[in-house]
């Protein structure tokens, strides 16, 4: 039987880096023969990137309430495990997500104040059980996170998102709120520090990456 791929998730604020380093982590998980599925939340297949788009659109003339913006996260997501998530893993691919649950708990639990039991309660009700295998926990200082930020929509030419737009006291909570993720989990997450140099971060990438899929490669 074949077996069962291993799930990664790549988490941290806006600003920290995710797409260079998910690029990254996955050229070093391909050189080492194994088939890599990269994706993202919310979004990932066609219906959940028209969640997607509901949940960062800011065009809207009325606020998103906070249960919504949950269900809704999670509607993406039970979207995106069955269609694409679950089949990969199944076949045998590793799937490489930018983002998962650990982001509901910053996000909706630690910048919109809800209770982690109630995140809790949909994640398992959602995903039954599937966790990701290991988490890479970006980090960086709020501020400095900020700045790449503001540097890369100067870049782009791109307006802020719903998300974008929160003042630096929410992204402050999320910060908290993954530190306290990793705490928890040790054993699934590790905190990289992006805030050195970028050689200097994928050779920590390569080091964890290393130690963590020993066992898996
Ligand atoms: P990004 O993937 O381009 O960084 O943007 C996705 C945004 O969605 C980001 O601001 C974080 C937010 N988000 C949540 O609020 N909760 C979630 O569970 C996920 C996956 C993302």
């Amino acid at each position: 039987m074949q077996q069962r791929g291993r799930f990664i998730t790549l988490e941290g604020s806006e600003g920290v880096g995710k797409s260079t380093n998910l690029a990254w982590v996955a050229e070093w998980l391909r050189s080492r023969g194994v088939e890599v599925v990269c994706t993202r939340e919310p979004g990932g297949t066609p219906r959940a990137e028209a969640i997607r788009e509901l949940l960062l659109s800011a065009a809207f003339d009325e606020p998103l309430d906070a249960d919504a913006e949950l269900l809704l996260v999670f509607a993406a997501r039970a979207q995106h495990l069955a269609q694409k998530i679950r089949p990969a893993l199944e076949r045998g691919a590793w799937v490489l997500c930018d983002r998962f649950t650990d982001a509901t708990f910053a996000y909706q639990g630690g910048g919109r104040g809800i209770a982690r039991a109630r995140i809790a309660e949909l994640e398992r009700f959602v995903q039954q059980g599937l966790e990701p295998d290991l988490t890479l926990l970006l980090d960086m200082p709020v501020s400095a996170a900020q700045q790449r930020l503001q540097g890369r929509l100067q870049t782009k030419g791109e307006i802020k998102d719903r998300f974008e737009q929160e003042q630096a006291d929410f992204f402050e909570a999320v910060r908290r709120e993954y530190l306290s993720c990793a705490a928890q989990a040790p054993e699934r997450v590790a905190v990289i520090d992006v805030s050195a140099s970028l050689e200097t971060v994928q050779a920590a990438l390569a080091t964890c990456l290393e130690e963590r899929t020993r066992e898996w490669l």
